[in-house]
């Protein structure tokens, strides 16, 4: 019965992955994934909760409240964050759970090295994860780039040392507790080490990355255990998270080891403009958009900080309503995060429909009256079809330039996450409106009242 149980179980986690594949089935995929893993972890207990103490429900209890708790509290832009700490404490638990197998010593030989494997990467990811979390946070800035290299230059004969330690020793076949606790610490400073050389602006990359390897640590602590659904789950896990990731890393045209490597946007480039940009006000805005055809709607960055979902809404009610072409432009990689963008829009009822993506747009832009550059940069900065020396060059943008008007709604002339400057912005057909996006745009709907 159980074996029926689990198999249903991964079936419905199959399922729900390719739910996600689509916003409009992304929150019924959830319910599934809710239920599959509620199924998957009450097989573990083989449905018999007789035979635990009141520590156990306690534990239980108090753990699923704090997940709800910190769920529900979490802003949409601390999503990364979120997800950044599940993989770390996922990763924590099948390390634990290898240390407790290796540690019992009764462990056939097949399963040692898998063990420690899966202790040593899932406190890899424990404590990159961590470290992740608080450079997301802004917490951790410093460049840490010579302790890495000192730490990696020394990690082979640190690793020779318990070998040489437990030989001498050790009176019977195996491995030490004592090893086993140094191979934890060294794989919980390797975590530290390895990410805190990493750009924070890269941490989502880094953290779908280890999400990757949360799910192969889970993975190979279900071969120790004998759990076929913890093998099912983390393989999934393990598979989607790395495809994630290369997808992530195609989308800013970069590998996956320039990633890992670090030390992006650090080199210093020229940010000087030639000249200065054309600034305009939201009444001159809504007068051109009166008399357009066509609007193009770029979402970036800005606009999740700003939080103007709704005023995009109100704005596009406002166009519709006088017969305006209204369509998103979305980009793979605008904001900081895989569906940034869309799951904002999709929280004010924006139909997916008027979603395009980057192929299915940059066919149309030479045709739009107006693009409404919302607090993005990178995304649509023309230097990465054009400047073969600009760190993201061969990056695929949204060919706003190509459009008829394009009015960029930002802040200032500042730089986005990439620290270079975007000529977008001095462009002839280019008009800077010098706002906070939210405010931007409902003043720009307000000047409708005028227009
Ligand atoms: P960015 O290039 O980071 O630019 C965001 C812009 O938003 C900034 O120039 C900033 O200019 C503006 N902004 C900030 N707060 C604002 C506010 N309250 N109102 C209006 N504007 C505001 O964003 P993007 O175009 O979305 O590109 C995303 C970047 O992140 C890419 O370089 C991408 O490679 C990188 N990245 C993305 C991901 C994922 S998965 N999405 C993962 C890793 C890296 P002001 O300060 O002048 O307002």
């Amino acid at each position: 019965m159980i074996e029926i149980i689990l198999l249903f179980s991964s079936v419905l986690f199959i399922f729900a992955l390719k739910l996600f594949g689509r916003p409009s089935t992304a929150h019924r995929a959830n319910t599934f994934a809710i239920l599959a893993m509620g199924l998957a972890v009450f097989s573990a207990f083989n449905f018999d909760f007789s035979k635990y103490d009141s520590v156990f429900y306690i534990t239980i209890f108090v753990s699923g409240l704090l997940g709800v708790v910190i769920s529900k509290r979490v802003q949409m832009t601390q999503m990364p964050e979120l997800v950044g700490l599940f993989n770390g404490f996922g990763g924590g638990a099948s390390g634990a759970i290898a240390y407790v197998e290796l540690s019992k010593s009764t462990l056939p030989l097949s399963d040692y090295f898998v063990a420690i494997f899966s202790m040593a990467i899932g406190m890899f990811t424990f404590s990159g994860s961590v470290v992740a979390v608080l450079k997301l946070r802004g917490k951790l800035n410093a460049n840490y780039s010579t302790i890495a290299t000192i730490f990696t230059a020394f990690l082979p004969p640190l690793l020779l040392l318990p070998g040489i330690w437990d030989s001498l020793f050790l009176e019977r076949w195996g491995i030490s507790i004592l090893t086993l606790e140094y191979f934890i610490l060294l794989s919980l400073i390797g975590g530290i080490v390895r990410v805190a050389v990493i750009g924070g602006a890269d941490m989502p990359v880094v953290i779908a990355f280890l999400n990757s390897l949360s799910g192969i640590a889970a993975m190979s602590a279900g071969f120790i255990v004998n759990s076929i659904i913890l093998i099912i789950a983390g393989a999934l896990v393990g598979a989607s998270g790395i495809i994630l990731t290369l997808l992530m890393c195609s989308a800013m045209n970069r590998t996956i080891l320039q990633v890992l490597k670090g030390g992006f946007g650090s080199t210093k480039v020229n940010n000087e403009y030639e000249k200065d940009p054309i600034s305009t006000s939201p009444e001159d805005v809504a007068i051109q958009l009166s008399y357009a055809e066509s609007v193009v709607i770029v979402p970036g960055y800005g606009m999740a900080v700003a939080q103007a979902q709704a005023a995009v809404k109100e704005l596009t009610n406002t166009l519709k309503d006088k017969d305006i072409d209204v369509k998103f432009a979305i980009h793979p990689v605008a904001g900081r995060m895989p569906g940034h963008m869309n799951v904002l829009l999709a929280e004010v009822d924006i139909d997916y429909d008027d979603m395009y993506t980057l192929e299915e747009i940059n066919r149309e832009f030479s045709s739009i009256d107006v693009v409404i550059v919302l607090g993005a940069n990178d995304v649509v900065n023309p230097l990465a079809r054009t400047d073969e020396t600009s760190p993201i060059y061969g990056m695929p943008i949204l060919d706003v330039d190509l459009a008829k008007q394009v009015i960029i709604v930002k802040r200032s002339m500042s730089p986005g996450y990439a620290g270079i400057a975007n000529p977008l912005f001095i462009n002839d057909n280019s008009k800077m409106l010098f706002a906070d996006a939210k405010e931007g745009l409902e003043k720009i709907v307000k000047s409708f009242e005028l227009v």
